[in-house]
């Protein structure tokens, strides 16, 4: 959508709107720079940023998964637009490495996924780099920003590996990569402001000039005006536990009011949420530096810092030379237990990184929920060094909050992860545990809106007596031929596990019916076994029901948009 300050009359406005909506991801992104670049030609700009005469052409490439890179492309965008450039966005999962090569200014901000592995829709472009003939990019001027999360052993390896090979192929680095953690937001403003004002004199514009301070972190910059710096405070209007007493699972279904905030949110999106951290682990912290009864560093700790996540710079840092060995698997707490030790509150918070918001699929459409959104949250427990451990925001959700409490809340748009625009067209859902979540929501709209394509839900959970989420809204569903097909596989209630994969295998034949007749296939949850196990039986259906190379016929789907995965 065109911001209201574009210099466009309000009719002009509504008819590009209408232009962009009706076009595909391809034509929207060149309008957008087109129009972005006509803003910028037609908005006076400030002294400080006075565009060069000529207007330089800039591709900003991005890798995603969840989102972030995308948002951050669409931000540089829009301020090398200020600056100037002609900017266009283009994903890598739309583009090949000869696309780019003619590029004379690139940005590339690209996350990492899996355990080092670059996001799955840029796995093409990844290996075609990569590639012993893959082209070379001299004249090239360049920079790269990494998205990753230090929690893991391969921090930002994907943005790195994008830096070094740009390099090697003859592409000439302007700014140095920058390796962000959750909090990239400022750090990536930064960079941004730093590699326009390189690339500014690499044409001979002058580079001080060219600063215009982008700040990602600013309230407002994310859907609706909220951000994890300003998110909004929904009411819980419902909470309810799903799993039964009896199960090994503690699943909680919970309703927000979304009245007054205008988040226009689709099935398919998230909820950022800002959570609050136990309150116990927090006396423990101060306890164990010397710090209980300092209520202003309680209140910080709480809300402000990450007091679990335990990373390795953090951990040199805090053993300096002493002997303090490292266990795998520590947090914050068993580091200062180990080796405890008096510290003052600037020292303490400099062992820990901004408490970033955990995302929750939206479970409910608002053509069926108007001011509402539902979520679904799997309570994370589990037992390390004699110590129970409770994960931040789905503890604090299905321990300490109660209806009437609100809950800290963002947009978090994910376009990649949507309804067919063809009401036609048939569905495949694949999601166990909380992976139903968007589903709900997706089974919400097309019943809401009559959509007359075929649903097919393949859900899976421990036990069906204790575990089956929404069993009545999927029996109701199926009785209203809103859902056609249901299958389940519940893993503990025999001897052998039995998965959602095993009910695909089951039903390969019809699976292989649906996907002639154009379904899209989604796959929601677990990113470490499900997703990769699941990923591994579709090729394998669609090998032996095609008679070809299922490797080939599953990669085919992704590139078509018939194969989409929203997995964590
Ligand atoms: C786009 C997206 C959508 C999501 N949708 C949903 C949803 O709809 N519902 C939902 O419940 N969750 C969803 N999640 C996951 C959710 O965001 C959180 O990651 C999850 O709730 C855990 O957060 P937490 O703060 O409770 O746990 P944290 O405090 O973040 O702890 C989780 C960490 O604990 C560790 N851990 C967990 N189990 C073990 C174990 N057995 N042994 C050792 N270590 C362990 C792991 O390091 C893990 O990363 C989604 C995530 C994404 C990215
Ligand atoms: N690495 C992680 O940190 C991790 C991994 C998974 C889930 N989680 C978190 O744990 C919470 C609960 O998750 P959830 O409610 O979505 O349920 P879940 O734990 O993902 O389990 C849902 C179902 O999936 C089954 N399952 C396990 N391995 C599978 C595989 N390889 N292929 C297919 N199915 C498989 C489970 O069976 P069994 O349990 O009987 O084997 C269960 O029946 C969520 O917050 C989620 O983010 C974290
Ligand atoms: C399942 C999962 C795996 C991840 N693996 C890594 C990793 O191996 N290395 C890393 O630095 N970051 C990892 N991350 C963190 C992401 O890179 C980080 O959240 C990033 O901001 C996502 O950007 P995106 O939304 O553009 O994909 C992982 C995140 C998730 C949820």
């Amino acid at each position: 959508m065109l911001p209201e300050t574009s210099p466009f009359a309000a009719d002009q406005i509504v008819a590009l709107n209408r232009i962009m909506s009706g076009s595909t991801a391809e034509q929207r992104n060149w309008l957008s720079g087109f129009l972005a670049g006509y803003q910028a030609a037609s908005v006076p700009q400030p002294a400080a940023a006075a565009p060069p005469a000529r207007r330089a052409p800039l591709t900003i490439l991005f890798a995603t998964e969840s989102g972030n890179a995308e948002a951050l492309a669409d931000a540089a965008r829009k301020a090398a637009g200020k600056l100037g450039f002609a900017a266009r966005v283009l994903d890598m999962a739309d583009a090949t490495p000869a696309q780019v090569a003619g590029a004379q200014n690139l940005l590339v901000i690209a996350s990492t996924w899996g355990e080092g592995d670059p996001p799955q829709r840029a796995i093409d472009f990844h290996a075609a780099l990569m590639a012993d003939d893959a082209p070379r990019f001299e004249g090239v001027r360049y920079a790269v920003l990494a998205l990753g999360d230090r929690a893991y052993a391969k921090f930002c390896e994907t943005g790195r590996l994008f830096d070094e090979r740009f390099a090697a192929l003859g592409a000439k680095r302007v700014a140095e990569r920058i390796e962000c953690d959750l909090d990239y937001e400022s750090p990536a403003g930064a960079w941004l402001d730093g590699a326009l004002g390189k690339l500014r004199a690499e044409l001979g514009e002058p580079e001080a000039g060219a600063v215009i301070h982008v700040d990602f972190a600013r309230p407002g910059t994310e859907a609706a005006g909220y951000s994890r710096a300003q998110p909004f405070e929904a009411e819980i209007t419902e909470r309810i536990r799903l799993s039964g007493s009896r199960s090994t699972s503690d699943t909680w279904h919970v309703e927000l009011s979304l009245e007054g905030a205008g988040i226009a949110y689709e099935p398919g999106d998230s909820l950022g949420f800002m959570p609050v951290n136990d309150p116990a682990l927090v006396d423990a912290l101060l306890a164990v530096t010397g710090n209980s009864g300092n209520a202003g560093l309680h209140a910080k700790l709480s809300e402000q810092f990450d007091i679990t996540t335990l990373t390795a710079p953090k951990l040199d840092e805090y053993a300096g030379g002493g002997s303090l060995v490292r266990q795998d698997g520590w947090q914050v707490i068993d580091m200062l237990e180990a080796a405890p030790r008096q510290l003052s509150e600037a020292a303490l918070l400099s062992l820990l990184r901004p408490l970033a918001p955990r995302y929750f699929s939206i479970a409910s459409s608002r053509k069926a929920v108007p001011d509402e959104a539902h979520l679904l949250i799997a309570a994370v427990r589990y037992a390390a060094f004699d110590r129970a451990r409770n994960g931040v925001a789905s503890v604090d959700v299905a321990e300490r909050r109660k209806v009437g409490d609100r809950m800290r809340v963002f947009l978090k748009p994910n376009t990649h992860f949507r309804l067919p625009t063809d009401a036609e067209r048939p569905v495949i859902m694949i999601g166990p545990g909380t992976g139903v979540a968007p589903f709900r929501g997706f089974m919400q709209e097309r019943d809401a809106v009559g959509a007359r394509g075929r649903n097919w839900l393949v859900f899976g959970h421990r036990n069906y007596t204790h575990d089956f989420l929404y069993q009545l809204e999927w029996q109701d569903l199926l009785k209203r031929n809103v859902l056609t097909r249901l299958d389940v596989a519940f893993s503990r209630d025999q001897p052998e596990k039995r998965y959602v994969q095993h009910a695909l295998w089951d039903a390969r034949r019809e699976l292989y019916a649906w996907v002639r007749d154009g379904a899209v296939i989604y796959v929601c949850g677990d990113a470490n076994a499900m997703a990769k196990d699941v990923h591994a039986m579709l090729q394998r259906i669609l090998g032996e029901q095609g008679g070809g190379d299922g490797v080939a016929a599953l990669d085919a789907l992704r590139r078509e948009g018939r194969y989409l995965r929203d997995v964590y």
